[in-house]
């Protein structure tokens, strides 16, 4: 796409999460916990075409640099995305996500006699598999819709 042609505007600073996979960039959002309540400048294109992915989704966020735990929930619905840090209107860093071994105090564990549902001092920590995340302390794997996981605290 030329720039004559972009959908959704340039950004001055922050974060442009490019190459979600169409449909995704909701679930992109509510990881990053922005709703109609939060005040931050957010673009989405969703459904725009692309080269790579045929269409794809796009979140371009102002002010804003993601921290690497967000990272890592990111590639576990989006393990395609690209991560454009921008700095006065050019991109200054581009990462591909990579998925990583273990997430860490992001995801809340689905079963209820979990020790991590229980008001214990004890952070949620997932395994990476291929197709979801698997509880480390009851085994509980969580394959679809990983994103209603989010641990809301
Ligand atoms: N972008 C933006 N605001 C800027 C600079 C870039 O919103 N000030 C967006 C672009 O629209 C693009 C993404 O950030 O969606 C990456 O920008 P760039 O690296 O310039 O584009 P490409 O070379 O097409 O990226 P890639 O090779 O990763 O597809
Ligand atoms: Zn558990």
């Amino acid at each position: 796409m030329t720039d004559t042609e972009l959908r959704v505007s340039k950004i001055e600073n922050g974060t442009v999460i490019d190459h979600i996979a169409g449909g995704q960039s909701l679930n992109v959002l509510s990881i990053l916990g922005i709703d109609g309540r939060s005040d931050e400048e957010v673009s989405v294109g969703m459904n725009v075409p692309s080269n790579r992915l045929g269409k794809k989704d796009i979140v371009k966020i102002e002010d804003r640099e993601l921290s690497q735990n967000e990272v890592d929930v990111l590639s576990l619905i989006a393990p395609e995305a690209t991560i454009n840090i921008v700095r006065s209107y050019e991109v200054v860093d581009k990462r591909q996500v990579m998925r990583p071994e273990t997430v860490r105090g992001v995801l809340s564990c689905p079963n209820a006699d979990c020790i991590t549902a229980a008001n214990e001092p004890v952070e949620s920590t997932f395994e990476v598999l291929e197709d979801g995340v698997r509880c480390t302390y009851c085994g509980t794997i969580v394959r679809d819709s990983i994103a209603s996981h989010l641990d809301s605290s």
